[in-house]
């Protein structure tokens, strides 16, 4: 439904040129929920925004719905946007017009008569759950309430594909579960393509079913959620993963924590497990089998996609070096992810 093909963008300032988008290629499948994360000035706005050319990409082609936006006359390309709504972090309502008014707007830009668009806008107030506040003023909502007059606006012109730039940035955790579970609802319900951009792990794995991370400018990661989460691969998806999962370890073990092995200190190791594989088995044969004690330091698990998604760190005890790392082998021969996080005396 959407392809990005090769984007760049460059921003020419008073200082250096900022390289805002360097080559990035993303594709989104119709139906699906797709999420870029990363962190601040890493590009996301202006890779977001250049899916309805709101930023016009130097380079590159933009398909949406079949259609290469970048070869479209201004006609066209009008048209080609009602098919792409947008939702932004600070709503963009008009403060002058009811919340009826406001998801009215663009069908009275369209041409729309008056009972058509009543019609339309009904529906919309009542899948957003807006029914009895079509008379209030913006000033008069709460954020969680004005951001769906958005998704109830951006949804008037019947668009195929969402895009969400921070969308529940500015609202609180619980507020942002109920505007996550309404873009989840439409998502369903309407068969709309979703593309949204966030600084928070949390609405990647609430929501989304795939993600790219994005760093100065470029992908640098990318896949289905679980994946993500169960396998990052490059420094800064591990960051972003055990910063939105994990619960950090005390302080009490981390300045014991030394990064080489050595006599009399003990392999710290993080482990990650999917699905239905069980830890405890595996950890009693590891003790059974190769005689160590497997002190667990914490242990969580986590429900991703539906899949159970466990994390555990331990202190595996062995009688000495070469016994430790025999038993770290096995260890990595499992279907889990072992990792030494340092080692640590007793
Ligand atoms: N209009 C502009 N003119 C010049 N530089 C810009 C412009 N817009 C963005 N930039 C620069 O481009 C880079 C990427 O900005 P962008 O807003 O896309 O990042 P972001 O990932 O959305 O960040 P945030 O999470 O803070 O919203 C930043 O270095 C930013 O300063
Ligand atoms: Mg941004």
């Amino acid at each position: 439904m959407i392809s990005l093909k090769h984007l760049v963008k460059t921003y020419h300032g008073h200082g250096a040129p900022v390289h805002a988008v360097c080559d990035v290629s993303l594709d989104v499948a119709e139906g699906r929920i797709y999420g870029v994360i990363g962190a601040s000035g890493a590009g996301k706005s202006t890779l977001i925004r250049c899916v309805n050319l709101l930023e016009r990409p130097d380079a590159g082609e933009v398909w949406v719905n079949g259609r290469d936006l970048l070869t479209l006359t201004d006609a066209e390309l009008r048209q080609a946007r009602r098919q792409i709504g947008m939702i932004f972090q600070h709503f963009n309502l008009l403060s002058t017009r009811s919340v009826f008014d406001n998801v009215a707007l663009p069908l009275e830009l369209a041409g729309l008569s008056r009972s058509d668009i009543v019609a339309r806008v009904q529906p919309l107030l009542a899948l957003t759950g807006l029914e009895a506040r079509a008379n209030h003023y913006p000033a008069q909502l709460s954020g969680g309430q004005k951001q769906r007059v958005a998704i109830a606006r951006a949804l008037a012109s019947e668009p195929k594909v969402l895009l969400c730039d921070e969308a529940t940035s500015a609202l609180d955790p619980e507020t942002t579960r109920s505007i996550l579970a309404l873009l989840r609802d439409i998502n369903e319900k309407l068969g709309l393509t979703i593309l949204l951009i966030t600084h928070e792990m949390d609405v990647i794995k609430t929501l989304c079913d795939e993600v790219a991370l994005m760093e100065d400018g470029a992908v640098v990661e990318r896949g289905p959620v679980q994946a993500f989460f169960a396998r990052p691969q490059s420094a800064t998806a591990k960051r972003f993963v055990q910063a939105a999962l994990e619960r950090p370890l005390p302080e009490t073990i981390l300045s014991r924590l030394q990064s080489a092995p050595a006599a009399g200190l003990d392999p710290l190791v993080r482990i990650t497990y999917v699905g239905g594989q069980v830890d405890a088995p595996v950890l009693s044969h590891l003790s059974r089998e190769f005689g160590v004690d497997v002190n667990i330091l914490s242990s969580q698990i986590e429900l991703i996609q539906h899949q159970p998604l466990g994390f555990m760190v331990a202190q595996v005890e062995a009688q000495d070096q070469p016994a430790a790392e025999t038993a770290l082998a096995w260890l990595q021969q499992q279907e889990l992810q072992v990792e030494v996080l340092g080692y640590v005396s007793r």
